[in-house]
């Protein structure tokens, strides 16, 4: 029996059965959220048409996208979430919602992107995508973040993966504020002549804390445990990875995320008041998604941790 209340949706074709028809969303259509503020859709990333519908007379400042990664991670059934296509293939569907991410932001914007690299594969699709993201001279490329997570695999025969690959790009000139984490500055020792005194690196600076630069040590990734989870997502990102995004955006008022899954860009947004438009192809993602943000404003609560998103369905199969 599995630790969550509800599986994960990708191994049961069963279960989903038993869930679409609790979901408000059919393909291509739009949630509304009665305050005014987000908008969840039933989505393709790739049809220009779907996303710019979604998206409708805004432009957002910061795009933030988690693409399905071409490689299964554990699952056992192929899903909409987990295909294998050729790199060819995938390289193609990218270039496609890259496109349309493109097309439905705002003139300066932060654009991000989370992409996995299988290490047996020639680390594909990473470098295949770097390379197709030459083709928008649109794009400045910024950084390439890695966040390290705390658990790794492969720990006998190779060094434990631990590593989960951020790309940043930037459209135009947005404004960037700088952050800083939660973790003390150690070490000294840097001196610098100011206005005539030798200064030391420490009194020189902002903060206490160190900043996050571009490798992440101090987020943690999701499990069941954790209050963010969500039961049935097998893919979730960590709040406090998309918040610190949001933040180092600057006064930005939308963000949009082509892969919405467990909703954890529009959670994120709502925690900091903006507004996300947010999609997925799945309808139970973006049921998980809406679902997510009433319950966050209902009980403050950000994830279900073991407790099931979907009580009213019977999870024994
Ligand atoms: C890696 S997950 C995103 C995780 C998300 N960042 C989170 O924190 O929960 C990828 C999601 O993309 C969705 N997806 C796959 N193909 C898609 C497409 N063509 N258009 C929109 N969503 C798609 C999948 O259903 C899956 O939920």
């Amino acid at each position: 029996m599995a630790k969550e209340s509800l599986p994960r949706l990708d191994q049961s074709e069963e279960l989903r059965e038993k869930l679409l028809p609790h979901c408000r969303l059919k393909k291509g259509e739009i949630w509304q959220d009665p305050r005014g503020l987000h908008r969840v859709g039933v989505i393709d990333a790739a049809s220009r048409e779907e996303v710019l519908r979604l998206f409708g007379d805004r432009r957002a400042e910061l795009m933030i996208h988690d693409p399905p990664y071409n490689f299964r991670v554990g699952g056992k059934k192929k899903s909409a979430a987990l295909f294998e296509k050729s790199t060819a293939d995938y390289i193609d569907f990218s270039r496609a919602w890259v496109r349309n991410s493109i097309a439905a932001s705002a003139e300066d914007a932060h654009l991000y992107i989370w992409l996995g690299a299988q290490q047996k594969k020639g680390f594909q699709p990473l470098p295949d995508f770097m390379m197709m993201m030459r083709e928008f001279p649109e794009l400045q490329s910024r950084s390439f973040i890695t966040l390290r997570n705390q658990r790794g695999y492969g720990t006998q025969k190779n060094w434990m993966s631990v590593r989960q690959e951020l790309l940043y790009y930037q459209k135009g000139n947005p404004e960037f504020a700088v952050q800083y984490t939660e973790i003390p500055k150690v070490l000294k020792g840097y001196y610098k002549s100011v206005a005539g005194k030798r200064t030391e690196n420490i009194e020189r600076s902002r903060s206490d804390c160190i900043r996050p630069g571009n490798v992440w040590l101090d987020v943690q990734q999701v499990f069941y445990r954790m209050g963010e989870n969500v039961p049935g997502a097998f893919a979730q990102k960590p709040l406090k990875a998309i918040d610190r995004l949001i933040a180092a955006s600057g006064g930005i008022s939308l963000v949009g995320d082509l892969f919405a899954h467990s909703g954890t860009t529009l959670v994120a947004a709502e925690r900091r008041g903006i507004s996300c438009y947010t999609g997925d192809i799945d309808p139970i993602f973006a049921e998980l998604s809406i679902r997510r943000l009433e319950r966050f404003r209902r009980t403050g609560e950000i994830g279900w941790q073991w407790h099931s998103p979907f009580p009213e369905v019977e999870m024994r199969l």
